[in-house]
C-alpha cells in the first residue's frame, strides 16, 4: 500500500459521517429541533478522528516530509490551503460547541448556530477531501522514493496505534480536573 492509502480510507468514513450529519440537518429542518447528543457525538467524531487523527497524520508526517523537498509554487499553495482548512474546520468545531452548550441549556435560537455550523462542516469537508484525493496526494507521490513513501505508511500506522491511548487519557484527565 502506498502511504496515502490510510488517507484515502479514512476519507471515506468521514464522508460516511458527513452523509450521517447531513440527514440529521434535513431532520432538524423539518421539526426545529436537534438531538445535543447527537452533535456530541458529531464531534467527537470531527475531534478525534477526523481532525486529531486523520489531519493529523497530514500535517505532522505528509506535509512535514514534503517541507523538507523542493516543492513547486502550485503543490505549495495547495499544501497552504488544506492547512488553512484545517485550521477552519477546528474553528467551527469550536464555535458548534459553544452553541451547542447553549442549545442544551434551554437557548432555542442558539439552534441556527449549531446547524450553520453543521452545515459549513458538510460543505466544506467533501471540497477539501476531493482537493486531496484528486490533486495533491498524486502531486505529493512525485517527491518521495518508494522507500520514503514506505516510511511515512510506517509511521502513520505508529501514529494511529497512539491514538487510542491518547484520546482515552483525556476523559480521565478531564474527568479529574472538571
Ligand atoms: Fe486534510
Ligand atoms: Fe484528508
Amino acid at each position: 500500500m502506498q502511504a496515502r492509502g490510510p488517507l484515502m480510507i479514512e476519507h471515506r468514513l468521514i464522508e460516511g459521517m458527513i452523509a450521517v450529519i447531513r440527514r440529521k440537518l434535513e431532520r432538524a429542518a423539518q421539526t426545529q429541533s436537534i438531538d445535543p447528543y447527537f452533535v456530541d457525538a458529531a464531534v467527537d467524531f470531527i475531534r478525534v478522528y477526523a481532525d486529531r487523527t486523520h489531519h493529523g497524520k497530514e500535517e505532522d508526517i505528509l506535509f512535514r516530509d514534503l517541507r523538507k523537498k523542493n516543492m513547486a509554487g502550485d503543490h505549495q499553495r495547495i499544501m497552504n490551503e488544506l492547512i488553512e482548512e484545517h485550521a477552519f474546520g477546528r474553528e467551527t468545531t469550536k464555535a458548534l460547541v459553544e452553541a451547542n452548550t447553549r442549545y442544551r441549556k434551554g437557548d432555542a435560537p442558539a439552534l441556527l448556530e449549531v446547524t450553520a455550523g453543521l452545515k459549513t462542516l458538510v460543505g466544506f469537508y467533501p471540497k477539501h477531501i476531493k482537493k486531496e484525493d484528486a490533486v495533491f496526494f498524486p502531486a505529493a507521490l512525485t517527491y518521495f522514493t518508494e522507500k520514503e513513501d514506505q516510511a511515512m505508511l510506517a509511521e502513520f500506522w505508529d501514529f494511529d496505534r497512539k491514538m487510542i491511548h491518547e484520546k482515552y487519557k483525556a476523559v480521565v484527565k478531564g474527568f479529574n480536573t472538571g
